[in-house]
């Protein structure tokens, strides 16, 4: 941590302390224990960004190395933003989304056709990431029952993935750390297939000898499921909550072949891959497919205003078209709101103006060779992997076997302390994720990456591993 001249936004300690009593009496802190941030210093209330930093109500200065939630590409502090956003506010704040529409959705919806593949040109604008999965997944079904395929209602998604927490989003969830239990039943129809995972194959394999089995075997689950009842398959080209990990050259052309052979809508889930994270617009044309739908949110705005959105094929989209019938009902009341798509327009163009698609892949290549070299003081380092900078660390306790530390060793607690000691504020466990705001410099991924080796050396010197 460091305390800087931005020290001028710290609180004194009384109404520091005021903040947090509050916080803990009535404000419910997503997916947090209330005991945990009980704790000194448990609760850390923000009250400043600029660029890759945050400051807390103490005047200490952190990295946010996560960008908030895979967020803030552009960084943090644009005043820019804030300006669009009051001149909108000023000129129509809101209109009903559900019969008319705004000058800066339709110059959103105008300038993402510009940037998405080209099969993509029609935007449907929400307001979360669940929001826009359970969009995309509604849509599908429609699509299907457009065309006359009614029995089609299940939805293949990979286990370790995560799409949401909404009822259709949580269906499909397979990320193994959200208990769903206490929420079923979900939504009928979902199917878990394995995921893709090159360091920790689920089925044992090795690449490339495997031939993509991971992707190939699919179509023995699509058999399975009678393909007349599957609707669509939903997958992030580059899943953050499955390790990060890099799915070889061949696995999305099969997935993209399996959909064609069997008539099911792919959706890529690139709410976070999207907006320059993976050093492209989006991670999809990495990997040479287009999908059906693509899912969108988070870097959308860089986190200035809540907007989603999904983006439907012509193929797809030419299905809605007709009889009355065949419109796609439902809509929401703050889905496509002018403020936010006017915040997002302005985002997508300070991305593009400041080369921000291209420094994520040239500092991102660049902080994952230093993260890369720093294997060699650290055996705990088992892989360093991502694109661009949407990157995950792997902490072993032993490089060989790869190994992790038992769940008792108190990994995630103490390295996420350690962490924070040492300034960088991000998710950390047997996976840490780095992605920073896509502004970061050279000189700042240096300063990472120097805090980052500080933090993990305290940490295998309190795990007895140093
Ligand atoms: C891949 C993916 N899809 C969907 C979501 C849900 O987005 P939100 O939290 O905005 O609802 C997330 C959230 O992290 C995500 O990572």
């Amino acid at each position: 941590m460091t305390t800087t001249a931005e020290s001028r936004y710290a609180m004194s300690d009384a109404e520091a302390t005021d903040y947090v009593d509050r916080g803990l009496s009535h404000l419910w802190v997503h997916t947090q224990q209330r005991e945990e941030l009980a704790k000194e210093d448990g609760l850390r209330v923000f009250v400043r960004g600029k660029g890759i930093h945050l400051w807390d109500t103490k005047g200490r200065r952190f990295i946010d190395a996560m960008s908030g939630l895979w967020v803030v590409n552009a960084g943090h502090g644009r005043t820019e933003l804030a300006e669009v956003a009051a001149r909108q506010m000023q000129e129509l704040a809101y209109i009903n989304t559900f019969a008319y529409t705004s000058k800066p959705a339709i110059d959103l919806a105008d300038k993402l056709a510009s940037l998405l593949p080209s099969t993509l040109n029609r935007l449907f604008f929400v307001n979360s990431g669940s929001e826009a999965v359970d969009t995309a997944i509604r849509l599908a079904k429609n699509y299907q029952y457009n065309i006359g395929e009614k029995k089609r209602y299940k939805v293949i998604a990979r286990r370790g993935s995560y799409h949401g927490t909404t009822a259709g989003a949580l269906s499909v969830n397979g990320a193994a750390a959200l208990n769903k239990a206490p929420w079923e039943p979900l939504v009928p129809g979902a199917v878990f297939v394995e995921n893709v995972n090159c360091y920790r194959c689920p089925f044992e394999k090795t690449y490339p000898s495997c031939d993509t089995f991971c992707a190939r075997t699919i179509e023995r689950t699509i058999q399975a499921e009678r393909p007349e009842t599957i609707a669509a398959f939903i997958a992030e080209p580059i899943s953050a909550a499955n390790a990060v990990s890099q799915p070889p050259a061949e696995y999305w052309p099969t997935i993209r072949q399996l959909c064609d052979k069997y008539g099911i809508v792919l959706i890529a889930d690139e709410v976070i891959n999207g907006f320059g994270r993976t050093g492209r617009w989006f991670a999809s044309e990495l990997y040479g497919f287009e999908p059906d739908i693509m899912t969108m949110a988070k870097g959308l705005s860089s986190g200035y205003l809540p907007i989603a959105g999904i983006a439907i094929a012509d193929r797809i989209a030419r299905e809605f078209d007709g009889e009355k019938a065949r419109t796609f009902a439902g809509g929401s009341t703050f889905g496509t709101h002018p403020v936010s798509c006017a915040v997002a327009l302005a985002n997508l163009e300070i991305i593009e103006r400041e080369g921000l698609v291209e420094n994520a892949a040239k500092n991102g290549a660049y902080l994952q060779s230093r993260l890369n070299a720093l294997k060699e003081q650290h055996p705990t380092i088992g892989d360093v992997r991502g694109r661009g900078l949407l990157i995950g660390v792997e902490i072993v306790k032993d490089p060989a076997t790869k190994e992790l530390f038992p769940d008792s060793a108190g990994l995630g607690d103490t390295l996420s302390a350690a962490l924070v000691r040492n300034g960088i504020l991000c998710r950390a466990g047997n996976i840490v994720n780095i992605a920073p705001p896509l502004v970061i410099s050279e000189a700042e991924c240096d300063d990472l990456v120097a805090r980052f080796d500080g933090a993990l050396s305290e940490t295998e010197e309190a795990l007895g591993v140093r």
